[in-house]
């Protein structure tokens, strides 16, 4: 098993997936490391949802499809290469991007991360969620599974959470996608870390590094 760190900086966003299936007891062992993820008042708010439902990605998957023609398409095609890539990186990850659109119904197994009583617009909407979706990645990395945390199904949310059956009050945050992976982990692309870091004040430079 890779140590912590090296997980952390190798867990790339893996979008091609084998459709092969994944045991239980590794979905398993994902979602116990969710659960073992804080939430404000430890209220554990949480429900997941595994889905292996091949009629029930297929209708998620063309709401997914048409928000990337409608938004994420056109934005990737005009829009600069984020701090850390450059063109060529960004053009592969759009194609990336594109091809779990195409193929996201294919991942054999989801996990949906939903939160009863949690759609709050203001600062800390998501945030007794997200922690148990990013534990959730960094286990499927440790496992040797690819997934990507999406939540572009957002865009259509109230037709994706009826056909994930939820009852009102409860919504869901991120879809991951869970497969075997058809490509290698590799190093992450970001900024240099000094670009991001202040000290006492915003834009005074960090002395620590
Ligand atoms: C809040 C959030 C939402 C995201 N939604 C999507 C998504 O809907 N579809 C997708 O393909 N990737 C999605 N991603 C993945 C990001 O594009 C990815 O983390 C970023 O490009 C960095 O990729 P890397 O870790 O491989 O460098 C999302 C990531 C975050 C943090």
């Amino acid at each position: 098993m890779p140590d912590l760190f090296e997980v952390m900086s190798t867990m790339r966003a893996m979008r091609r997936l084998k459709p092969d299936p994944v045991p239980d007891e590794l979905i398993n062992q994902i979602l116990q490391a969710g659960q073992w993820a804080p939430s404000g008042g430890n209220t554990q708010r949480w429900r997941f949802l595994v889905v292996k439902d091949p009629e029930v990605k297929k209708k998620v998957q063309v709401y997914y499809s048409r928000l990337y023609d409608e938004q994420v398409g056109p934005r990737y095609a005009t829009s600069a290469p984020p701090p850390g890539s450059d063109l060529g990186r960004y053009q592969r990850q759009n194609a990336a991007v594109k091809y779990l659109t195409d193929h996201y119904h294919e991942a054999p197994v989801w996990i949906v991360a939903c939160l009863e009583d949690g759609e709050n617009p203001g600062r800390t909407a998501g945030s007794s969620i997200y922690g148990a979706v990013q534990n959730m990645c960094l286990a499927c990395r440790a496992l040797g599974l690819g997934t990507t945390l999406t939540t572009r199904h957002t865009g259509y949310g109230k037709e994706v959470d009826a056909i994930f059956g939820l009852p009102p009050g409860a919504h869901s945050y991120a879809i991951l996608p869970i497969g075997w992976p058809m490509g290698r982990f590799g190093p992450l692309g970001r900024g240099p870390l000094q670009d991001v870091v202040y000290q006492d004040q915003w834009g005074k430079p960090y002395q620590g590094l």
